[in-house]
């Protein structure tokens, strides 16, 4: 039965959409992830039997949309921390591919609803070929939950907004919490090293709290970025995909094309593209490559595209700066940078005037194929 417009609005405590609403949200709901299983100088998840993690030697996620981009980004964490090659495939393409799967391979799935149609699949048929499975997943008794062997929970609470946000924060955080508890195990990382991430994730958690200012300034900038031919989102790294969840972000809720791409990747095709029209995101975090994306960056500013830098750093290639807080990692500013994508990609939907919550062509959760 539709809502009254009365009991809606009640329930978006006073922010115009969902989506803004659950923007808002990431900070608190990135406590609830790490409660209980994050503390001094470990990271535990009580979900995960003693002995399950025990022989792999390589793992395998699965997942599609906005999880997918979760799953790359955190390829990256448990590579550089637990020291496992980590491969990342889109569910719909790797049911059909006759992919080969390894006994010591741990499969995991990433979904928010737990419902999605080709990552169920792509779950049920690594499950027959042996391999362990781990969820990770915003729904409990979900069919994904109730399919994989072990789950465990993001914690974000209900989403509403179709284009994900909140449940994207608490997939990396999990992610990340995932690669520091196999590090342990496998003693990949130094103690020292662990409690210096986990400073870090509390670090994470504080910087989501959207800065009232902030929000004014990108709600401001927003009326620029309207009517260019295109939108290119760009970052090195782990900072990859996070461009291709911007640009996703864009895609959905202002139906503008936007591409992400790896930065290094633009001048073998995409920077033919480049002209004054050509609008271009770029992600410069200080403590990651930050010299290898400002060259990438310039080339582009050479050829006269419209560039909007992401940084904590003065950066005068750029024709708009978001200036960014955090100082000490890189994690730090992954998450930082998220939330300004995510206002970015609702203000813009907001001056189309496009229904933030309910954009067309999509649903919240996918069941089919
Ligand atoms: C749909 C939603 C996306 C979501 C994707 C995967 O396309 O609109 O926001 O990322 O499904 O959903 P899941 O529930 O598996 O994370």
């Amino acid at each position: 039965r539709p809502l009254s417009v009365n009991k809606l609005y009640a329930q978006k405590e006073g922010y115009r959409y969902f989506m803004e609403k659950e923007i808002y949200e990431q900070h608190k709901v990135l406590v609830e992830t790490m409660m209980g299983r994050v503390g001094g100088a470990e990271v535990h998840f009580e979900e995960i039997e003693a002995g399950f993690l025990e022989g792999i030697e390589e793992i395998t996620i699965c997942a599609c949309g906005t999880s997918y981009h979760a799953g790359l980004a955190g390829s990256y964490l448990l590579e550089r921390h637990a020291k496992l090659k980590t491969n990342v495939a889109i569910a719909s393409e790797f049911r059909y591919k006759e992919p080969i799967m390894r006994p010591s391979e741990l499969f995991v799935v990433i979904s928010q609803s737990g419902e999605t149609a080709d990552t169920l699949e792509a779950l049920k048929q690594a499950k027959r070929a042996g391999l362990k499975t781990l969820a990770i997943c915003n729904m409990d008794n979900s069919s994904i939950v109730r399919e994989a062997h072990c789950s465990i929970l993001t914690r974000a609470g209900i989403e509403k907004g179709v284009a994900s946000t909140k449940a994207f924060a608490t997939q990396v955080m999990v992610l990340w919490m995932l690669s520091l508890h196999i590090a342990k195990i496998r003693h990949t990382l130094l103690k020292e090293e662990i409690e210096g991430q986990i400073h870090s994730m509390v670090e994470s958690a504080k910087l989501t709290r959207v800065d009232e200012r902030l929000h004014e300034r990108l709600k401001k900038l927003s009326k620029r970025y309207l009517h260019g031919h295109g939108f290119f989102f760009i970052g090195r790294d782990i900072f990859y995909p996070l461009a291709l969840e911007g640009a996703l972000k864009l895609k959905e809720i202002s139906y503008l094309h936007a591409e992400g791409y790896p930065s290094g990747e633009m001048k073998h095709g995409p920077i033919a593209l480049a002209d004054s029209e050509l609008f271009t995101v770029a992600l410069m975090p200080k403590n990651l490559l930050y010299d290898k994306i400002k060259s990438n960056v310039e080339e582009l500013a050479a050829r006269d595209a419209t560039i909007c830098a992401i940084t904590p750093e003065p950066f005068e290639g750029a024709d708009d700066l978001v200036f960014t807080a955090a100082r000490e990692s890189y994690m730090e500013e992954f998450f930082e940078m998220m939330v300004v994508l995510q206002i970015l990609a609702l203000e813009i939907s907001v001056r189309l005037g496009n229904d933030v919550d309910m954009p067309r062509n999509l649903a919240k959760s996918v069941t089919v194929e």
